[in-house]
């Protein structure tokens, strides 16, 4: 989401609402992984969004992006520069050594689950996209290493910057992460960068979207004309991983996975 939001109250979630955010969050970590089978030369990402969101329906979910300040999608597919928001499109084709992030939201009985990942198309891609990749996916289990009882949200937000930059990357600042369960978008804001100590103490029941966005080269960002496909400024590459975690008494439990 974009960095910038009103301070409001953070709600706690009662354990039966963790539950339902469980099952939509499993959910989309399931139709992630179908969805990088189909990271293929030549598939077009229209092809990707279709197949999201006949998987989404089969689930018995809504997509959760389609109609969010007129987004015109199910799935956001941004391709090397892009960063994230890419809108799916028949004319663009998946190419070899693309790199390709996925980002997906879902709707279930009135409960939001969002991730993201990222991966190439074929092997071969360069070797710095597949670099990008494995940091981007550390900062973001950094981040949520930090998770311990009562911590500071800057906590995991600095991990995560301190992470990509030592590994000679970037982090976008433009754009971050947040909580989530009734909305999509829910207080708190989630930097991918900061300080320790700082910032809000994570309690049991609160539920955040990490999502770190890595670039190889200039961490601002540029909107095109579509007005949602944010770049990077130089064009260089970047990533996206994107997890929905649940503070509870004994640590992290990360809700979007299988
Ligand atoms: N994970 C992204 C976010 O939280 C996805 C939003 S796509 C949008 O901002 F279309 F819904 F904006
Ligand atoms: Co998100």
């Amino acid at each position: 989401m974009k960095n910038k939001v009103a301070i409001r109250r953070i709600r706690l979630k009662a354990p039966w609402e963790i539950e339902l955010m469980r099952t939509a969050n499993r959910i989309v970590a399931e139709i992630l992984g179908l969805l990088m089978e189909e990271l293929v030369e030549g598939v077009t990402t229209h092809h990707l969004d279709l197949f999201a969101e006949k998987e989404i329906l089969r689930r018995g979910c809504k997509p959760a992006f389609k109609g969010y300040h007129g987004y015109p999608a199910s799935l956001c597919v941004s391709i090397n520069e892009e960063i994230v928001h890419g809108i799916p499109s028949r004319h663009r084709r998946l190419r070899q050594g693309d790199l390709v992030s996925l980002d997906l939201g879902v709707v279930y009985n009135g409960y939001y689950g969002d991730a993201a990942v990222s991966g190439i198309v074929g092997s071969k891609g360069p070797s710095v996209a597949h670099r990008l990749i494995e940091v981007t996916k550390g900062a973001l289990e950094a981040g949520i290493s930090k998770i311990k009882p009562r911590p500071r949200l800057g906590n995991v937000s600095a991990a995560i910057q301190v992470y990509a930059e030592s590994a000679g990357f970037g982090v976008v600042r433009q754009f971050v992460g947040h909580g989530i369960g009734k909305a999509l978008h829910e207080p708190p804001e989630v930097p991918n960068y900061g300080r320790k100590g700082t910032g809000p103490v994570l309690k049991p029941g609160m539920v955040i979207a990490i999502e770190p966005m890595v670039t190889a080269g200039s961490v601002d960002v540029r909107v095109l004309e579509d007005g949602w496909t944010a770049v990077t400024a130089d064009g260089s590459l970047a990533a996206h991983f994107e997890h929905t975690v649940a503070i509870t008494n004994k640590g992290p439990l990360i809700l979007s996975v299988i």
